[in-house]
């Protein structure tokens, strides 16, 4: 999948799977996680997640890497905020408080940026990638992670037959292959959801199953 075709998406305003209260499974779990207030949080292909500003008020710095330069600038002009603009790497990096956005793609993001992630947030990621760029996404976050770091994974169960990605259908089987070495798994929530909420999916054939989960990877 190319970064155009993101950024083809976020020109005509083409996201549906932007949640203006951002995720609740991320509030559902939080306490259990218990994840430090000193935390660095990693949030990569963020959009314009409000979960950023919800886990900025938690951790102590959350990062996200996001290809489209109108979701990075609508993060902060929604929240009437002025970024100071920076570049490292080849990234234009935008920071107001503890939240830091680099604009570029993920697979460049630099891997000594910071010390040790406590947490990398994924939600409509991995997801939004196809299967052979899955594998160099496990890469990346395997490279990203410490024997420190936790990583959150939702994603979605559905009949690839019935409809193509994004976002992706990606199996329990294969979320093992990409991580199982390094991590194990916990599902925190599974549950089915009413496919008529979604009427793009409908419309793109889904019609059986839409299921979603969400999994806690804890390093080995
Ligand atoms: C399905 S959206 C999910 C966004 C966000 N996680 C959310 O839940 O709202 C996937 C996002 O990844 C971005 N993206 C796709 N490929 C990328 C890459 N290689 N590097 C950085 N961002 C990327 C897209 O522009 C898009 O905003």
């Amino acid at each position: 999948m190319e970064l155009s075709y993101w950024q083809s998406r976020w020109r005509k305003g083409n996201i549906g799977f932007h949640m203006d209260q951002g995720y609740p499974g991320l509030k559902r779990h939080w306490s259990t996680l218990n994840i430090p207030e000193s935390a660095a949080v990693l949030v990569p292909l963020c959009g314009k997640s409000a979960d950023m500003d919800w886990l900025a008020q938690r951790v102590g710095t959350v990062i996200g890497v996001e290809t489209a330069e109108e979701a990075i600038s609508q993060f902060f002009s929604e929240r009437k905020l002025n970024p100071d603009k920076t570049t490292y790497s080849g990234f234009d990096v935008y920071s107001s408080g503890n939240i830091e956005l680099w604009l570029g793609d993920f697979f460049k993001f630099p891997e000594n940026r910071h010390s040790g992630y406590d947490l990398i947030y994924d939600k409509a990621s991995l997801v939004a990638l196809p299967e052979e760029m899955r594998v160099r996404y496990a890469k990346k976050i395997l490279s990203l992670s410490t024997g420190n770091t936790r990583y959150l994974l939702h994603h979605f169960l559905y009949d690839s037959a019935e409809m193509s990605g994004p976002p992706f259908m990606v199996s329990a089987k294969e979320i093992d292959e990409l991580f199982s070495h390094k991590f194990s798994t916990t599902v925190l929530e599974e549950q089915d959801l009413d496919i008529s909420k979604f009427p793009k999916f409908e419309l793109r054939g889904l019609n059986r199953y839409l299921r979603e989960r969400l999994l806690l990877l804890t390093p080995k």
